[in-house]
């Protein structure tokens, strides 16, 4: 596909707010593995996957233009660690009160996510060995979630969306960014440059660790 591709960098302010929706957007049309996820949870998974960066991260989310239209994003931080800590105050703890007793307390999606959230389930990040869990962000600090719509994959989108995050945050100072993904996607992590450290199995799915140094 012969494309012209652009990449726009959000921030939290009032021109963004379409943007945000666009990445909402895609994020619940690609989240299953590359799959969309179910019309019924469209509005939790934005809240669990996406609003947290506009929240708390808001001017490290990318949307990838292909020929005029929103195809990919990707969400960011610089900081695990403290983007890490004010997600479970400002993110976390309003969901996992509305996924016991709000609007989510019917949805198995919101009571898992409040399950992990309290270490009542293992989530994927806890399926790794504590010492990786507590060097990684510290060796390297940023991370990304990334998604392109499937139309458009396999044509230098997520290149693209990588690419420009790597260089603001090496722009920024950041030494080192990771990220946690499936089996698919690794082949597109290696050619960019990162580095598999560990793997494990989450019921029944392969987890791996990436990581990039900047
Ligand atoms: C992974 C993803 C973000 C990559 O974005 P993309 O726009 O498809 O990637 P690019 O076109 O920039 O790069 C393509 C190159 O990466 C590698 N690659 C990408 N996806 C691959 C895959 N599924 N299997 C094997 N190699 C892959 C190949 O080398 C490919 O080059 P080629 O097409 O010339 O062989 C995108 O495919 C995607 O959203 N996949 C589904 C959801 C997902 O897995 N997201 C990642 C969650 S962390």
């Amino acid at each position: 596909m012969n494309q012209q591709i652009e990449i726009e960098r959000l921030t939290d302010g009032v021109t963004s707010v379409p943007l945000w929706t666009a990445v909402r957007e895609i994020c619940c049309r690609t989240g299953n593995d590359g799959a969309a996820i179910p019309a019924e949870r469209w509005e939790i998974f934005g809240r669990i996957w996406i609003e947290p960066y506009r929240l708390l991260a808001s001017d490290w989310t990318y949307v990838a233009f292909a020929n005029g239209a929103a195809v990919g994003y990707l969400t960011g931080c610089p900081d695990t660690v403290s983007f890490a800590r004010r997600h479970f105050i400002h993110c976390a703890l309003p969901l996992i009160g509305q996924s016991v007793f709000g609007r989510y307390r019917h949805d198995g999606y919101g009571r898992r996510f409040a399950r992990q959230a309290l270490w009542l389930e293992r989530s994927a990040l806890r399926s790794f060995p504590w010492a990786l869990r507590r060097a990684l962000p510290r060796s390297h600090p940023a991370h990304l979630h990334m998604n392109v719509d499937a139309d458009y994959r396999r044509s230098g989108v997520g290149t693209h969306l990588l690419q420009r995050y790597c260089d603001d945050l090496r722009r920024a100072g950041i030494p080192a960014v990771h990220l946690f993904c499936g089996a698919a996607p690794v082949p597109f992590y290696r050619r960019n440059g990162f580095r598999e450290l560990a793997a494990v199995a989450v019921r029944g799915h392969p987890v791996h660790a990436m990581a990039l140094d900047l």
